[in-house]
């Protein structure tokens, strides 16, 4: 994790919540989610979407850190996808696994 997520979950409280799962507001979006850590502007500058989606890309990797340095599921994608491809923040729900049959069709699924 880095460093800048573990603060961003001190600085929350997000420490103490996540011991609870409980605190998963079952049907919230990701950004609703993304949203009570510090407004749009934890993604959006200005709190404004950028045209080409390469702002908030960075600001999940500032947080989460590169897909080259997540689990097998993100490695292969590094350099071909950016975050949203995946978890689009306004659609997908907080604990939802994408899938990976919009883009590959050899019937693939999450390891
Ligand atoms: C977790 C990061 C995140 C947060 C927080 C977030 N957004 Fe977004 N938003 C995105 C991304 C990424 C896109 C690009 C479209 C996509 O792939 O969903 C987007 C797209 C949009 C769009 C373009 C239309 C659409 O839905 O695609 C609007 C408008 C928007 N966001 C407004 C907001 C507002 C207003 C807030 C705060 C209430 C907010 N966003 C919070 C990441 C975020
Ligand atoms: C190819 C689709 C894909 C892309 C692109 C993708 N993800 Fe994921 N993500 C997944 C899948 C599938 C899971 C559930 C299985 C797992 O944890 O790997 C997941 C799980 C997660 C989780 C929850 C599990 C955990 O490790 O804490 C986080 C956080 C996450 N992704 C963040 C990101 C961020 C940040 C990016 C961009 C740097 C990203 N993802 C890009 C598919 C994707
Ligand atoms: C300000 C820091 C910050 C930014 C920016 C940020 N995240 Fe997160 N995100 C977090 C924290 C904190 C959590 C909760 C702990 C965790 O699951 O890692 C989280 C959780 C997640 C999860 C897991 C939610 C679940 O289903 O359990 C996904 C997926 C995710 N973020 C994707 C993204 C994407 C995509 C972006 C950019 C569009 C993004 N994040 C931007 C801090 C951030
Ligand atoms: C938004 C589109 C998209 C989604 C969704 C997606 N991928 Fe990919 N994936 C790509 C692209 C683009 C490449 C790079 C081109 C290639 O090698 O096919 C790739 C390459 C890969 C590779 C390396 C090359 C290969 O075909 O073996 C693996 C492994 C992979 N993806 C696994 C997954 C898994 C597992 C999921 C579901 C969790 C998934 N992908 C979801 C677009 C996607």
């Amino acid at each position: 994790m880095s460093n800048k997520l573990l603060s961003t979950l001190f600085a929350t409280g997000f420490a103490v919540m996540m011991m609870s799962s409980a605190s998963f507001a079952a049907d919230e979006t990701l950004a609703e989610f993304h949203v009570e850590m510090g407004g749009c502007e934890n993604c959006h500058a200005d709190g404004e979407p950028s045209s080409d989606g390469v702002y908030e890309f960075e600001q999940c990797q500032s947080c989460h850190g590169s897909l080259a340095e997540m689990d097998d599921n993100h490695k292969p994608h590094d350099g071909m996808l950016m975050c949203a491809d995946c978890h689009a923040p306004h659609d997908a729900k907080v604990g939802e696994v994408p899938t990976c049959d919009t883009c590959h069709d050899d019937g693939r699924t999450a390891k």
